[in-house]
C-alpha cells in the first residue's frame, strides 16, 4: 500500500546546517499489517513518518501509495489526505477546537465532508476510542491528559485513513495506560484503518502489538521482519543500543548454551512453559 524506495532526506540540505536523517531507506506497509518503528534517538522515525504522510517530500528515492508515486504531485499531502493519517508525538498538545466533537469533526470537515457525515464520521471514531457522548461538548481542555490524547487520535481516525500512522503514541503513558491505548488500537484496527504503524522506543510495546518491526539505526534501516524474526537477532539490536526483552535475551543466551527452543519467546508466560517443558524433557 505505502512503498518506501531508496529514500533519502536531509534537513536544511546543500547549507552548513545540514542534517542526514533518512539513508536509503526501502519500506514498505501492506494492507492489514501493524508495523512497530524502533531505533535509538535521532535514529530518523520521527522524520520515516513525515515522509510516509506526506509532510515531508524526499530529497531522492520514491513514496508510492497503492502504485502511484506522490513524491511526483506537487502537493503529497493533498493526495495523501484521509489515506494516510499522522497522529503526532503528544497529540493532545494540538487540540484547539471549543469542544471535542468539533475537534475531531475538523479533519473530516477540511476532507470537505457534510456537517451530518462529519458528526457520524467522529461519533463513529469516539466509539472506537472509548469516549462515549457525554464527552461530545466538553472543552478539550477540562478532561484529562488521556482522555485527550484519545479525542486527540480519534480526531485523525475520523478521516478514516488507510494507514494510521502514530509516533510515540505511548510516550508518557503509564502501564495501564499504555495497555487501554493498545487496546484502543486493536478496537481501530479494521474499523476505520487497513494499517498502522506506530513508532516507540519499547521493545516491549513491539512484542505486545505489533506483527512486524522495522528497527533504524542512524537514519538507516538495520533490519526488518516479524517480531520474531527481529528479536532473535538479539545481538544486533544490542549492538544498536536497542533492548530485547528481558525474556528474550534470556531465552536467546539459553540457546547460546546449546538449549534448543522452537519458537522466539517473548513474555514471561511463555518463557516459563518452555523452560518448564525442558527441564521436564
Ligand atoms: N527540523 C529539523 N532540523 C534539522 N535537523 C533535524 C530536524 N528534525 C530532525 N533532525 C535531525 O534528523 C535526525 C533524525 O531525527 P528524527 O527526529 O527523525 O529522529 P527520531 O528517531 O524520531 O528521534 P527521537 O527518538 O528523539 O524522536 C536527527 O539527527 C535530528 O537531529
Ligand atoms: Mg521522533
Amino acid at each position: 500500500m505505502i512503498e518506501l524506495i531508496d529514500v533519502n532526506y536531509t534537513y536544511e540540505d546543500k547549507t552548513p546546517d545540514a542534517a542526514v536523517a533518512l539513508k536509503n531507506v526501502c519500506f514498505s506497509v501492506k494492507e492489514g499489517e501493524t508495523w512497530g518503528v524502533i531505533g535509538h534517538t535521532g535514529s530518523g522515525k520521527s522524520t520515516l513518518t513525515e515522509i510516509m504522510s506526506g509532510l515531508l517530500k524526499p530529497c531522492s528515492g520514491k513514496v508510492l501509495f497503492n502504485g502511484v508515486d506522490v513524491t511526483k504531485e506537487k502537493n503529497a499531502t493533498a493526495v495523501l489526505k484521509g489515506k494516510v493519517g499522522l497522529v503526532f508525538q503528544y497529540p493532545e498538545h494540538q487540540l484547539f477546537e471549543e469542544s471535542v466533537i468539533k475537534d475531531i469533526c475538523f479533519g473530516p470537515k477540511n476532507m470537505g465532508f457534510s456537517s451530518e457525515e462529519c458528526l457520524e464520521k467522529a461519533r463513529q471514531a469516539m466509539r472506537l476510542v472509548g469516549l462515549d457522548e457525554s464527552y461530545e461538548n466538553l472543552s478539550p481542555f477540562e478532561i484529562s491528559g488521556g482522555e485527550k490524547r484519545r479525542v486527540a487520535i480519534a480526531g485523525v481516525v475520523a478521516m478514516n485513513p488507510d494507514v494510521l500512522i502514530l509516533d510515540e503514541p505511548t510516550a508518557g503513558l503509564d502501564p495501564v495506560g499504555r495497555d487501554m491505548l493498545f487496546e484502543m488500537l486493536g478496537n481501530i484496527k479494521g474499523k476505520l484503518c487497513k494499517s498502522i504503524v506506530f513508532v516507540s522506543h519499547s521493545m516491549d510495546d513491539v512484542a505486545l502489538f505489533a506483527d512486524k518491526v522495522l528497527v533504524m539505526n542512524d537514519g538507516k534501516v538495520l533490519t526488518m521482519g516479524t517480531v520474531n524474526e527481529v528479536f532473535e537477532k538479539s545481538a544486533l539490536l544490542e549492538a544498536a543500543g536497542l533492548d530485547v526483552p528481558q525474556v528474550t535475551r534470556l531465552i536467546a543466551r539459553l540457546k547460546e548454551k546449546g538449549h534448543e527452543f522452537d519458537s522466539v519467546i517473548l513474555t514471561a508466560e511463555d518463557a516459563a512453559e518452555a523452560i518448564y517443558n525442558k527441564l521436564k524433557g
